[in-house]
């Protein structure tokens, strides 16, 4: 048995036992006696290689990555923590984060360290026992960039290597930090800085490479996912996932073959498929996998005149770990319409299915089906809802086409209702499998949509706006949504669900007190960890669902928690804040509106978050109370129009927001149709990510949209009022 305790600083850094297995664990978090006091690694060091990946679970008390494994089931190993004693967790620790946008990384805790991203892409770095910060790294993004990305100024993580800890930051920049100090070693830009290419994702190690995606795909972005040299940053290769303009060198054979599969003069909207949040490597194939996002425009009308299946949107690609090149892919969505990214976590794993120990990949992406493929050929094995999903019944497992529901496909002149909405049935919210108890954990969200097609020969793609082609409000699909028995409009309600991938069925569910879908994690204490919209981080029965633990963590959770073990103790780290506050909860963090923070966990902690709300921070049950309605008809339809194409990306369809960015219809500014144009047209709040949206905007347009809002608000205003009744 090798023992890899170290001491640093004056005490034990929880390396931990190198006999394989599970069984070892039983004996982690309780206190570890001192066996070798050669520090293995000093604080800092950010020691990965992949003979260290490899062996992860010989170090159960270290998250090395941000899905802990190569296979990112973010299953930890320990069981310090587990059902007996879950009642005694409380408060280790916290930090305070400077931002108020949404916080989405996993902590990353390794040779002592802990590393965390926060939106705006900054990086700090903790001493993962006392909490003391030891960094910051603040790349200083133009927040103007705010307005393209699409889904909040957010970041999901780090990725450590050698000494080095690599950040992809929203400007597309790639950035090498020293471990230890937080200094550049060197950065790298991977997009070209004139396109509206953004970076949130978790850069990914793979043999001594950085593989990175982007997004961008509502924004006339192509995708593609590169790979840098981890010492150099020299390029090694890059893989496009949809093809170019005819002649254009970026066009391999497989995308020149990938092109037939689309119509028209696509190239013009930049094609789409970025790959923006999941790249999985599996040691055991020696692929890179990774899932593309939509193509641009959603609307097929606009995108593909004539249809066709677009390759390679809506597909897991595998390829080749050390060239980039294709090995296989599958296509979930044949010619998407519905914003169906499947660029949601993957996860590999060793399935019983009909007696065989099967080598799998799988995903449970917006679609609302759960995929189990062969990992090494990509032949499907299973498909089936893991949520409610009405744009397709069922998927073929001969052909792995989704046999579609004809009434889920729109135009100019047809509507549809479809669920899942974009956000989807599970979006970016990792997901965790246990071994133990052979489930998967995911955060599932059920929503619907309205879709009808943006006139196509009036439709005109523009710079740095959505141009998705697409009304999600127009007559006919408010005609749809009053017919007997349709679904609910907009958000239904989210859950974590625990679900058997090989038997494709759920097992558990713990429903949400408020809507919202929220990271998870599970342990070999039989522990599943996730927080939720309510303010709270809980703790359930990993093979019933039966709620064991639950604290006020003050802000509403989206991101994942890890585990770690410092000096024999268990940890249970998290980040949380997003989109505003929970229901009454008021502001208590000095430097964040929506109490963002790192907050974490052992039994028996006694740490207190501040109860006091800050001064002006006291938050009041929110009541719509706009001005009355004085713009006329038309301009109300022209403003919901505008709205939908220029602002919903980002304030919510409706006027409803769903991230870290206000709702419009309880601004101040609806008082003042010149405060409104200052903000809108002078872009007074540029540098907070609200810009000016003045060459994008007809004459008349921020009006309008004023007025949309305003009777919006009116409307939802005499529906509460109703429902007070
Ligand atoms: C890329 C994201 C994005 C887009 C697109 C966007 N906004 Fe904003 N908007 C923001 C952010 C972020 C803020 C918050 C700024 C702050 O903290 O003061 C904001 C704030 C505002 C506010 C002030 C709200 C308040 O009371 O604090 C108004 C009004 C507004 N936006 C209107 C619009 C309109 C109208 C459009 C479409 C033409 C639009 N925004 C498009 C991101 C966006």
């Amino acid at each position: 048995m090798r023992q890899q305790l170290s001491r640093s600083a004056g005490r034990r850094v929880g390396r931990t036992f190198g006999v394989a297995g599970i069984g070892l664990a039983l004996i982690l978090g309780a206190p570890v006696a001192a066996a070798s006091k050669t520090p293995a690694h000093p604080l800092g060091s950010a020691a990965v290689d992949t003979a260290r990946m490899l062996s992860a679970d010989q170090e159960p008390g270290t998250w090395m990555a941000s899905g802990r494994t190569y296979s990112e089931q973010r299953f930890s190993p320990l069981t310090g923590i587990n059902k007996a004693n879950v009642s005694k967790l409380g408060l280790a620790w916290f930090g305070d984060i400077d931002t108020e946008r949404g916080q989405e990384s996993t902590p990353v805790v390794v040779d002592g360290v802990l590393y965390i991203t926060t939106a705006w892409s900054m990086v700090k770095a903790y001493d993962a026992a006392s909490g003391k910060k030891l960094w910051d790294y603040d790349p200083k993004i133009d927040r103007a960039l705010g307005q393209v990305a699409c889904c909040d100024v957010v970041n999901r993580g780090i990725a450590a290597w050698q000494g080095k800890i690599f950040l992809g930051a929203l400007d597309g920049r790639l950035i090498a930090l020293n471990g230890k100090t937080g200094k550049v070693e060197w950065s790298v830009q991977t997009t070209d800085p004139k396109q509206p290419y953004t970076i949130t994702q978790v850069p990914r190690i793979v043999k001594g490479m950085v593989v990175i995606g982007n997004a961008g795909a509502e924004y006339t972005c192509r995708g593609y996912v590169s790979a840098y040299d981890a010492n150099s940053g020299k390029m090694k290769w890059r893989f496009y996932t949809v093809p170019a303009a005819p002649g254009d060198p970026t066009n391999t054979p497989l995308l020149e073959k990938a092109a037939k599969s689309w119509h028209g003069e696509f190239w013009k909207y930049g094609g789409g498929a970025t790959a923006w949040d999941t790249i999985l490597y599996d040691p055991k194939t020696d692929l890179v996998y990774f899932g593309t996002g939509n193509g641009l425009s959603w609307s097929q009308d606009i995108r593909s005149p004539g249809g066709g299946d677009n390759l390679f949107v809506s597909s897991v690609i595998a390829v080749h770990a050390a060239t980039g090149k294709y090995a296989w892919h599958f296509q979930e969505v044949p010619g998407d319409e519905w914003d169906y990214d499947v660029t949601n976590p993957l996860m590999t794993a060793d399935l019983k299915i009909k007696g065989q120990v099967r080598h799998v990949l799988m995903q449970a992406p917006k679609t609302g089906f759960f995929y189990v493929w062969d990992a090494k050929t990509g032949k499907l094995i299973s498909a089936d809802k893991f949520a409610p999903a009405n744009w397709a019944s069922k998927i073929d497992l001969k052909t792995g086409r989704p046999v579609e529901n004809p009434d889920a496909r729109y135009n100019e002149t047809k509507a549809a209702i479809v669920q899942p909405a974009p956000l989807g049935a599970h979006n970016w919210h990792p997901m965790a499998y246990s071994p133990k108890t052979g489930l998967v954990y995911i955060p599932v969200t059920e929503s619907s949509t309205g879709f009808q097609s943006a006139v196509a020969k009036d439709f005109q793609v523009k710079d740095r706006v959505y141009n998705t082609g697409t009304v999600s409000f127009s007559d006919k699909i408010t005609s749809l949504y009053g017919q007997p028995g349709a679904l609910p409009r907009g958000n239904i309600k989210s859950y974590l669900e625990a679900y058997d991938p090989v038997a494709q069925k759920e097992v558990w569910r713990a429903p949400d007190k408020d809507y919202g879908a929220h990271g998870a994690m599970v342990t070999a204490g039989d522990l599943v960890f996730s927080g939720d919209w309510s303010g709270r981080f809980s703790a359930y029965d990993a093979r019933t669902g039966a709620k064991l633990w639950s604290a006020s963590v003050q802000a509403d959770v989206v991101a994942a928690p890890s585990t770690y073990t410092i000096a024999g103790v268990q940890y249970v780290a998290l980040l949380v804040g997003a989109r505003g506050l929970p229901p009454g909860q008021p502001r208590t963090s000095e430097s964040s509106a929506n109490n963002s923070r790192l907050v974490v966990f052992k039994l028996g902690g006694t740490a207190e978050l501040p109860s006091k709300p800050m001064a002006g921070g006291t938050v009041a049950v929110r009541r719509l109370d706009p001005p009355l309605l004085t713009g006329t008809n038309e301009q109300v339809i022209d403003g919901q129009g505008a709205y939908g194409r220029y602002c919903a990306g980002c304030h919510g369809q409706g006027g409803v927001a769903d991230k870290s960015i206000p709702d419009l219809r309880y601004s101040s500014a609806l008082k003042s149709l010149s405060e409104w144009n200052a903000i809108v047209v002078e872009g007074s709040r540029k540098d907070k990510g609200m810009v000016s949206f003045k060459s994008v905007l007809a004459d008349g347009q921020a009006e309008a949209i004023f007025h949309f809002i305003i009777s919006q608000a009116n409307k939802d205003k005499a529906s509460e009022q109703a429902a007070r009744r």
